[in-house]
């Protein structure tokens, strides 16, 4: 039986059998050291002259797959506190030349992602993103949510023309969905409280560290709710999500040098701000900015060194936002919306908004926009036949995880990311 190497340290003094990849080699005069890579850790194995496979263990270059048997002995040197004295060791599969080494450019590193993401880094990033991914599911089950897809290819653009992927589907012009949302919104009388993860494509134009050509999309969709209810659910689900990775990725996130007590004080209630408010702060602190002008990277930013934990900006102009929003009947001029941006420079990791209801006001808004009626007509049915008050909201998994992390650039968080300049490997 072959044992993680997290689990060496129950089992001081006796013999366990590992496999792994070699993270780094040294061999001298009857000895050799090989420490010992898998998912869980690493671990330093000493091999003498006469362990079985000795040879195998001088010539294991880097990332060579072994297995190995070997004592366990508690070591206050070691860099893992214990180590293994190998009495056997086989190559399982050699390792050429491997392509990293420890300075490397990122265009290099982008090159051979399928090798790098072996590293400790990207290791310990997809397992905090794997929990993330468990506890949205968990989340939503928990609170009866039933989980329903959509299609990837559509006719239709949620989010705006700007930012559409387009293909040729079978002779007739097509789009990679931006958003579950329109679906979603088609099934709420079906279902009533649903949810989904799926990848949702934005061909952005701009290159920056926060966009992503292909993410993950985390979207709720939720009948008989208005705004003020799904931004307390918004609240929740984060505070479940951070919660959940607090408890089972600790080691992870100080091993990526994230400062726990960032995350830690994220509970609810979170604060809202008004846009309006908002563009007061940001012009007080020196920007040129005016009503209508939708907030970028840089506005957020600069706001998010106002709060240390995530906000709410709410009630955009309708100019700066999409055209299924419900109006705000305090100020006609703005939607009942909200983005949730997160702190410490990260922004906009949650879009949502209660949705418009008034079918005439939503094809007036089509129109503006230059779409074609025919295409969104099954969706402006859900207003013909029953309509109901209804919210929703969406939530980037990949701004999500980079926050929680702490690191500077959205690729990091995705193993094969897809951006403006790579969709190699
Ligand atoms: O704000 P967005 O565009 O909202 C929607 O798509 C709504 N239809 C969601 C809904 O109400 N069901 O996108 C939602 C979130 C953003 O807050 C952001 O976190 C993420 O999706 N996002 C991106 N993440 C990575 N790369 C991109 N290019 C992204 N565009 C949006
Ligand atoms: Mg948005």
């Amino acid at each position: 039986m072959f044992i993680h190497i997290e689990d060496v340290s129950k089992n001081i003094g006796k013999r366990v059998n590992l496999r792994g990849w070699v993270y780094r080699q040294r061999s001298g005069k009857g000895i050799a050291f090989v420490i010992l890579r898998d998912v869980s850790g690493t671990i330093q194995c000493v091999v003498k002259e006469d362990a079985k496979g000795f040879k195998d263990a001088q010539k294991a270059s880097i990332e060579s797959s072994v297995e190995l048997s070997g004592k366990v002995r508690k070591d206050e040197r070691a860099p893992t506190g214990y180590e293994v004295d190998v009495d056997e060791i086989k190559i399982i599969g050699e390792s050429d030349n491997f392509p990293i080494t420890e300075y490397q450019s990122t265009e290099h590193l982008l090159d051979v992602r399928h090798l790098w993401l072996r590293s400790r880094r990207l290791t310990n990033i997809f397992k905090i993103r794997s929990d993330v991914f468990g506890a949205i599911h968990d989340f939503y089950r928990s609170k009866g949510f039933f989980e329903i897809q959509s299609p990837s290819i559509t006719a239709t653009s949620c989010e705006g023309a700007g930012t559409l992927f387009e293909l040729n589907y079978f002779g007739e012009k097509a789009y990679l969905t931006q958003s579950w949302q329109l679906y979603a919104e088609a099934v709420l009388p079906s279902l009533e409280n649903i949810y989904c993860i799926a990848p949702s494509f934005r061909a952005e134009k701009s290159r920056t560290r926060r966009h992503l050509a292909e993410y993950w999309h985390a979207e709720a969709e939720m009948a008989w709710t208005n705004h003020d209810e799904s931004m307390k659910l918004q609240e929740e689900l984060i505070t479940h999500i951070i919660k959940t990775v607090l408890k089972k990725r600790k080691k992870e996130l100080l091993e990526l040098g994230r400062d726990l007590k960032k995350l830690e004080t994220v509970k609810p209630p979170f604060k809202r701000v008004t846009y309006n408010e908002a563009l007061e702060i940001l012009k007080k602190d020196g920007f040129k900015l005016k009503w209508g002008d939708d907030f970028g990277i840089k506005e957020e930013k600069q706001l998010t060194t106002h709060f240390d934990k995530p906000f709410f900006v709410t009630n955009y102009p309708k100019e700066a936002k999409a055209f299924y929003m419900k109006e705000n009947p305090k100020d006609k001029k703005t939607y009942l919306c909200a983005d949730l941006l997160a702190p410490e420079g990260y922004g906009e990791i949650i879009g949502g908004s209660e949705r418009e209801t008034d079918v005439n006001e939503l094809i007036k808004r089509l129109k503006k926009q230059g779409e074609k009626i025919k295409n969104y007509e099954w969706y402006l049915d859900s207003r013909r036949y029953g309509s109901i008050p209804h919210s929703g909201f969406g939530m980037g998994i990949e701004r999500l995880v980079m926050w929680i992390c702490g690191i500077d650039h959205i690729r990091d968080t995705i193993p094969f990311p897809r951006t403006t300049t790579r969709i190699y490997p």
